[in-house]
């Protein structure tokens, strides 16, 4: 497996839909002065689906509401399909916006519109010709799966089809960003899934770009490419999610992939304190997921071996597996070899 995570963040020659440059934003005065955003830049590559995780008051909220300037950050740059949003005029941001749409833990529906209304509302907003929306409304519900509940209003709704009428409502104007702001927050975990697949699907069909901000690195595994972790208003990691979730550098990031993978690492320790000799941390990726690669490295370096810890699962479509194994025998200079050759990543816990 490659490590990306040193990376260079800044590409000049690659295209960005979102260029976030030093942003630092505060609220208050005084003694209640609160900041919220700490020289924070950061890039979106089109079609992307950007994960940002961090705990509640990390800034997640105004980190998202900078990208379409709902908050005006106090100094640097942002900039949206090539244009600097911090530069335009009102005019100029209200067309900008209309390519950026949001939407929300509490899916903000109006109550007293009926579902084909609330979808219909940006439409009208924009001015759209009456005869134009119904069809276009009539699309979007058919596409989020509630074609048959045009006429409800969202009281009668589940939650899950409530955040369907929000994803309706924002594509209606065809934009290029989407920002989920904790959009699964308020589901329960299979519905949870359904939307996150549904996003997926937005996101490969439409080439729509997905900022997701969110508490859990489960929502980040199944849908994003890459990750930035935020803490105290500052990125303190970001890369691949393949890259952050199997080998997470910093402490708050450590925590999201335990807490995501129900591991508790106190009870590691103790387990390793029970067996002698070298621990082993095994990253497998893709296609070596699958291969028999265990049994061969040991037949042919007489390697002993027990497991004391796994994990199995997807990065969003791609395997992955993390077997964590206590080495008492063999030829281990050749196994790590055979090992590496076969594209697993070799982490030696205990020398
Ligand atoms: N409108 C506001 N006025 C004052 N403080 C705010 C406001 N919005 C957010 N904050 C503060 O800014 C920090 C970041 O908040 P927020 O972006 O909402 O974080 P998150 O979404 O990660 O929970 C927190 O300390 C929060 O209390
Ligand atoms: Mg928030």
């Amino acid at each position: 497996m490659r490590r990306h995570g040193a990376a260079p963040t800044t590409r000049t020659t690659t295209p960005r839909v979102i260029r976030l440059e030093h942003i630092h934003k505060h609220y208050g005065q005084g003694a209640r002065r609160v900041t919220a955003l700490q020289d924070l830049s950061l890039e979106v590559a089109p079609g992307e689906v950007y994960g940002i995780v961090g705990a509640s008051g990390a800034g997640k909220s105004t980190l998202l509401r900078v990208i379409n300037l709902l908050e005006r950050p106090d100094q640097g740059e942002v900039q949206v399909d090539g244009q600097a949003l911090t530069r335009l005029d009102a005019p100029g941001l209200r067309a900008a916006r209309q390519r950026i749409a949001m939407i929300f833990q509490h899916f903000n529906l109006l109550s007293s519109r009926s579902v084909a209304d609330n979808v219909a509302w940006p439409l009208r907003i924009a001015g759209w010709d009456s005869a134009r929306i119904a069809p276009r409304v009539a699309q979007l519900l058919a596409r989020v799966g509630l074609a048959d509940q045009a006429h409800k209003y969202p009281a009668q709704l589940s939650g899950g089809q409530k955040q369907r009428v929000g994803i309706a409502r924002a594509l209606a104007l065809e934009p290029r960003v989407l920002l989920c702001d904790e959009a699964t927050s308020a589901l329960d975990p299979e519905t949870t899934r359904a939307i996150l697949a549904l996003l997926a699907e937005l996101n490969e069909e439409l080439g729509l770009t997905i900022v997701l901000i969110t508490h859990e690195m489960e929502v980040v595994r199944q849908v994003c490419d890459r990750v930035a972790v935020l803490e105290g208003g500052r990125i303190v990691e970001q890369g691949p999610v393949s890259e952050v979730f199997l080998h997470p550098r910093s402490e708050t990031a450590r925590r999201f992939v335990l807490a995501a993978e129900h591991l508790d690492e106190q009870a590691q320790r103790e387990d390793f304190a029970h067996v002698a000799g070298a621990i082993w941390r095994l990253s497998f990726l893709g296609d070596s997921t699958y291969a028999p690669l265990l049994g061969e490295v040991a037949r042919r370096t007489q390697l002993d071996f027990g497991i004391l810890n796994g994990r199995i699962g997807r990065i969003k479509r791609q395997p992955y597996g993390q077997l964590d194994i206590a080495v008492s025998a063999g030829d281990l200079p050749a196994a790590r070899a055979l090992l590496a050759e076969r594209g697993v990543d070799v982490q030696e816990l205990r020398a």
